[in-house]
This record gives structure tokens, C-alpha cells and sequence, in this order.
């Protein structure tokens, strides 16, 4: 492995969302979906890591392999349980772990939305009800009241893309519809809320990024207590399965409508086509203060049926999706292409690697890319590995390891997977040393 450095201000570290690790929790609509039978081995995000009885432990994990931040998410549906009554204890719990986090030297970005909501936001039709952004916004409203103070970085939304698709044109993720309009419905009213909640969150921090100015302006990892507001992307890099001319326009064609359009709804406010079938709203100033990116892999786009598909004899993970490094730096360049006033952090990247046999050559060929990415003069300025510990796996349940520490689900006894070891050299050292 060539040596490589990151700069001295780029920050290391993992994500988690709170259904996938926490465990306990009835409320939310995932735990009825595992109750379903939905998952292919039959687990249930009731179980999952157990990480709400777990925080000083899992503490441990990122300070003993030297991370600096972490990205963790709350839980909505223990924060606001029913329709307007917020729970005291859920909050406090939130409080003390984010100032473990603190206390620590780890700097936290909370996402106050990661794929579950709670049921009774549900039974009112969830992100399709008109309403929905003014629920959000109460719920956002009061875990910055409460928390605020221990936050400076904030994700909105994780993926709404992949949370529209696969839960309302897929069905294959709750709520189980297979709905094009409804999918776009989802996608704006997400937009929306995300629209909401960053002017909600600059107002109540009152440091809100003016005239252009972002925390990209920040050289530093300190940004002073600037607050940064922002969404996580699932953003794929989908290329043309063929050569032909009908596969690349595809390609360019289910680029822009799974990740073009909403990307920009959630950093400009605007809704190009099809977004723009289920609303207008024209706002185009800047509504993210970073491009979040999730990374994991490339599709190839089929014109006939409009599909996409893994190319062939290509390496893959046990999941089946294709490693593909060179794909963070297209994806990272697209953005930057797109959107150039907003630095990059990468939320997500990993991989599913039960066997611990490529995830250490995956942590290095990946942030190998960022490197040099960076020394092309792209501001990408964090990276949050995906994910900390095994969790429980939207699909596969507790048989999708993504984590640098593996789980035993059924003692939860956690160990540092060798790849993790790696990691955490990576991370002390801000590179890889000769
Ligand atoms: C999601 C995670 C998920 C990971 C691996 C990402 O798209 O944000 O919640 O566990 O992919 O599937």
C-alpha cells in the first residue's frame, strides 16, 4: 500500500443510525415491518447492537480507535412517542450521550431522520400528509431546544432518494407502496422538510450562514461553533451497462432522476421535473451548508426496461454491489460540478464484509481517492466510515456486517475486526505511513 496524507483539518471518523444499532424501541415503523416477517433472516431491529444500553461502551470503540467524529441518528419515534408528547427520558439519554461524545473529544453530527418513523406519524399518512413539515418541524424545533447547545453539525434527512424509492416505488422498505407519484410526492415533501428544518435550525442557533458564506469558508476542523446543516445523498455512480448510444443516455437519464433532481431540491429549493409535478417551490438560494455524500458503489444502466445491473466479472461485496473506488471521486466531482460553494464530507462508506477479507483494502483505496481528490482542489473535508459496528441491515437484518467492530447479536460482545484496526491507524495517523 503506497503512503498517502490527509490534511491535518480533515476529520475521520464513523456513522450509525439510531433503528439500526439501538434496539428496544416498538414505535417506529421499521420494528412492525420486522414484525411482518420482512426480513430475510427473520431478525428484527428490536434486538440490533443494543446500543441504547450500551453508550459508555460504544464510547469506547470510537475513542480507542482514535476517531474525531461520529455521526449518530436520533430516533424520532422515542423522542415525540405520540403525536405531540415528547418524552423527558429519551432526550435526556440523547443529552448524556452526546456529552460522552463531547467530553471525549468527538465532535457529533446528529441526523434527525434515518429511514424510520414513528407509528403514529405513520397512521397519518407520514411524509404524503400535507402537513408533514410542520410535524418535522416540531419535532426538530424541540430536540434543538434540548440538545442544541451539544450540536453543531446536522444531517436533516439521510438519503431521501433511496428512502422515497424503496419505500414508495420498490415497496420493498415500509411502507410497502409502488407508487411513482406518490414517490415524488415523498421526495418533495422531504425537500420541504428539509427546507424547514434548515432555516429552523439556523434561527434557533442564530448563526445562520449569510450571503453565501458556508462552513466551507472555515479552513479549520474548528469551525467555532458554526452550526452546518445539511442532508446525506445516496449518490450512485450509474454508468451505461453497454457501449450503445440508448444505454448511455439512459445512464444520464436515471442519474439525474434518482440523484440529480433531488439533489438539487435539497441544496437550492428548486423542483426541476418530475419533482416539480408535486409542487413548486423556487427558492434558490443555498439550503445545505455541506454536501453530504453516501458512497458505496456503480450501477450499469440498461436502456431496455430502464433497469440497472451490476457489470459483469467485476469485484463485489457479499451484498452482491460492486466495489468500485474510482466511483467516490466521479460522484465527489459531479457534486462539486453542481453545487461548488459547498464542501463535501462524505457520510457514508463501507462495506458489507462478513469475512473481514477486503474491508481494509476497501478503507484504503477509498480515502486513497480522497487524498487525491483532494490534491486536485476539491474541498472534501470529512469522511465517516459506515458503519462503526455491525447493525442491523435494512434487507438482510443481522446478516449484513458493515462494521469495523463485528457484533455477537447474541451476547453483544463487540471486537475490532482487523480491517477496524487498520481504520484506526488511518485515523491516528491522518493517512497511511510508510
Ligand atoms: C444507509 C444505511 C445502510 C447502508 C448499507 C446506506 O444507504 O444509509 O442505513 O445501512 O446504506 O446498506
Amino acid at each position: 500500500m503506497k503512503p498517502f496524507k490527509l490534511p491535518d483539518h480533515f476529520l475521520l471518523g464513523s456513522a450509525t443510525s439510531a433503528m439500526q444499532i439501538e434496539g428496544g424501541d416498538r414505535n417506529n415503523t421499521w420494528f412492525k415491518w420486522c414484525e411482518e416477517g420482512r426480513i430475510k433472516d427473520g431478525s428484527s431491529c428490536l434486538r440490533a447492537a443494543d446500543h441504547w444500553n450500551r453508550i459508555d461502551e460504544d464510547l469506547r470503540l470510537l475513542t480507542d480507535t482514535h476517531q474525531q467524529v461520529y455521526r449518530m441518528g436520533l430516533e424520532w419515534s422515542r423522542i415525540e412517542p405520540e403525536n405531540g408528547v415528547f418524552s423527558d427520558a429519551a432526550i435526556l439519554h440523547y443529552r448524556r450521550e452526546l456529552s460522552l461524545l463531547k467530553e471525549n473529544g468527538i465532535q457529533p453530527m446528529v441526523t434527525l431522520h434515518h429511514f424510520s418513523i414513528p407509528l403514529w406519524f405513520a397512521d397519518l399518512g407520514g411524509f404524503l400528509n400535507p402537513n408533514c413539515a410542520t410535524y418535522f418541524e416540531r419535532y426538530v424545533r424541540y430536540v434543538v431546544e434540548h440538545l442544541g447547545d451539544l450540536v453543531q453539525d446536522y444531517v436533516t434527512i439521510n438519503e431521501p432518494n433511496v428512502y422515497a424509492t424503496n419505500g414508495y416505488y420498490f415497496g420493498i422498505w415500509p411502507p410497502g407502496e409502488k407508487n411513482f407519484r406518490m414517490t415524488m410526492k415523498v421526495l418533495a415533501n422531504l425537500a420541504r422538510c428539509h427546507i424547514r428544518a434548515y432555516d429552523l435550525i439556523h434561527e434557533l442557533r442564530s448563526n445562520r450562514n449569510s450571503g453565501g458564506q458556508t462552513c466551507a469558508d472555515d479552513e479549520q476542523a474548528d469551525y467555532g461553533g458554526q452550526t452546518c446543516v445539511g442532508v446525506a445523498h445516496h449518490l450512485i455512480d450509474f454508468v451505461p451497462y453497454s457501449p450503445k448510444w440508448l444505454d448511455r443516455a439512459a445512464a444520464k437519464l436515471m442519474s439525474y432522476l434518482f440523484q440529480g433532481a433531488a439533489v438539487m431540491a435539497f441544496t437550492t429549493g428548486r423542483l426541476l421535473p418530475p419533482l416539480s409535478l408535486s409542487g413548486v417551490f423556487k427558492r434558490s438560494q443555498v439550503v445545505s451548508d455541506f454536501m453530504g455524500i453516501n458512497y458505496y458503489s456503480r450501477h450499469g444502466v440498461h436502456s431496455r426496461g430502464f433497469y440497472t445491473e451490476m457489470l459483469p466479472d467485476k469485484p463485489q461485496n457479499d451484498l452482491g454491489w460492486e466495489i468500485y473506488p474510482e466511483g467516490l471521486k466521479r460522484v465527489c466531482r459531479w457534486s462539486h460540478r453542481h453545487h461548488p460553494s459547498l464542501p463535501i464530507w462524505i457520510t457514508e462508506n463501507g462495506t458489507c464484509d462478513a469475512a473481514d477479507a477486503f474491508r481494509t483494502q476497501y478503507i484504503y483505496d477509498h480515502l486513497k481517492a480522497v487524498s487525491e481528490l483532494i490534491e486536485e482542489g476539491l474541498p472534501v473535508e470529512r469522511y465517516y466510515h459506515w458503519s462503526l459496528l455491525d447493525n442491523f441491515e435494512l434487507l438482510e437484518g443481522e446478516s449484513g456486517p458493515f462494521g469495523l467492530f463485528a457484533v455477537n447479536f447474541e451476547t453483544q460482545e463487540r471486537t475490532l475486526r482487523k480491517s477496524g484496526e487498520f481504520y484506526a491507524e488511518l485515523c491516528r495517523n491522518h493517512g497511511v505511513m510508510e
